[in-house]
């Protein structure tokens, strides 16, 4: 036995090293079918760990103290060795972060794969999906530039439309009248630590529940159901590693191309990463023309803004925009077609489906724009479109005309 194999075996008595090993890795099967839209998740992955290493360097020389914040940033950006590269990663790499997860969970959308059983799945998803929105929100009032603080002022202040406690929320929430040094101190603490934690924890359990079941594939066929009666392997399975382990790298060095491509070439993605306002400091007493959330909050402000106002309240607009995240939550319900893939619906889920994306564009678009009428019409027709496609759900999956799934994976 050689030197290794017998450290090895000193471990698996006394940890499960190689059994976990197996269970995950070499001797966890996944469908043998899987395409590019199956990157994103350990692309995911890959986004959680850069944003969490540059996190840990920015922290060493950033101040959360709002009469240094801005300055310890441009300090960072100027004259800490390689600083400009680490927080470029963490901003460019927030704005990615979305990009990935918005691909993941249109796969789910293509793919069903949120239906029976990866019921969890989903729902830790969409959690994930909440407490990324948390964390870029508290990150953003960080540099403490004028949209930084005027963009916390305006979310804050939609928490004072709840009737009867919404006053005494909003100033429990900034721990002052309006957002100051004590605020940026919470959301400093919450940004570093208290969301990571909750982030890297739904991740986990949303692993688990992922290793449970199983992934489904572009077929939506369980590869389960068809399995070699002396092994017990799923016969449409390959080994996890070293087969996905591999293919996963080429969209690692894909993403790495792009994802450098833009820091090193378009940082601030023409302000859609960074908005120039962030460029100047905080100024409680000058507020911005136009203030707008980051590209992947917009489609939620178009929603909010697109419902009027009742007797002076804002907050029907908060409640539809709540509704609009929520609504997830119900989807592996809300679906009732016989199958899984968009490969095998009809056409009516093919259709519901691609206006719910331009629906979902066309708000992303608007929420980026100051709210003219025309605009103001445009986002409530696609809010409509937006909710449609999940309160109409059951129905129009019931009656939509599938095709026969096949028994096997195709592919
Ligand atoms: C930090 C964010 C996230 C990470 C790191 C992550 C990670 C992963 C990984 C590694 C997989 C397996 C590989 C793959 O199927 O692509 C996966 C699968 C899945 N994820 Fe995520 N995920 C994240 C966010 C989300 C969100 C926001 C949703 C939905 C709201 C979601 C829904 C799903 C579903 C339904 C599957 C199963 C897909 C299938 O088997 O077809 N995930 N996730």
């Amino acid at each position: 036995m050689s030197a290794m194999q017998k450290l090895m075996g000193w471990i698996d008595d006394r940890f499960p090293l190689t059994a976990t090993y197996k269970a995950h890795l070499s001797e966890y099967y996944a469908p043998k079918n899987f395409n590019f839209w199956y990157f994103f998740g350990s692309l995911a992955l890959l986004v959680l760990v850069i944003q969490i290493v540059t996190g840990i360097f920015l922290t060493m020389n950033y101040k959360p103290d709002s009469e240094l914040a801005f300055l310890s940033v441009e300090y960072i950006m100027r004259d800490v060795e390689w600083g400009w590269l680490i927080r470029y990663m963490h901003s460019t790499g927030a704005s990615m972060f979305f990009v990935v997860v918005y691909l993941h969970m249109f796969r789910g959308l293509m793919y069903g794969s949120y239906r029976k059983p990866r019921e969890l799945i989903w729902i830790f998803g969409v959690l994930i999906y909440l407490a990324l929105m948390a964390e870029a929100f508290l990150g953003y009032l960080l540099p403490w530039g004028q949209m930084s603080y005027w963009g916390a002022q305006v979310i804050v202040n939609l928490f004072a439309a709840v009737p009867f406690i919404g006053e005494d929320l909003s100033i429990w929430i900034r721990g002052d009248y309006v957002i100051s040094d004590a605020t940026l101190n919470r959301f400093f603490a919450f940004h570093v630590i208290a969301l990571p934690l909750v982030l890297i924890a739904l991740v986990v359990v949303h692993l688990v529940a992922l290793h449970e079941v199983g992934s489904n594939n572009p077929d939506g066929v369980e590869i389960k159901k068809h399995k070699d009666p002396k092994t017990g392997i799923p016969l449409d399975g390959i080994p996890f590693h070293p087969y996905y382990t591999v293919k996963d790298i080429v969209g690692v060095v894909v993403f790495l191309m792009v994802f450098s491509a833009i820091l090193f070439f378009a940082p601030a993605m023409g302000g859609y990463f960074l908005e120039a306002a962030n460029f100047v400091p905080a100024d409680p007493l000058k507020t911005p023309e136009h203030i707008a959330p980051l590209w992947y909050f917009t489609p939620f402000y178009a929603i909010l803004r697109a419902v009027p106002p009742m007797f002076g309240s804002q907050f029907p607009g908060v409640v539809a925009m709540g509704l609009s995240i929520v609504l997830l939550f119900f989807l592996p319900w809300l679906d009732r077609s016989k199958v899984k893939s968009i490969r095998y619906r009809g056409p009516i889920y093919k259709i519901a489906l691609a206006l719910f994306i331009v629906a979902f564009i066309g708000l992303g678009y608007l929420g980026l724009l100051p709210a003219t009428p025309i605009a103001t019409i445009f986002a409530q027709v696609f809010s409509v479109i937006y909710f449609l496609f999940f309160l109409l759900m059951p129905w129009y999956t019931s009656i939509d005309k599938t095709k026969p799934e096949p028994e096997r994976v195709t592919g």
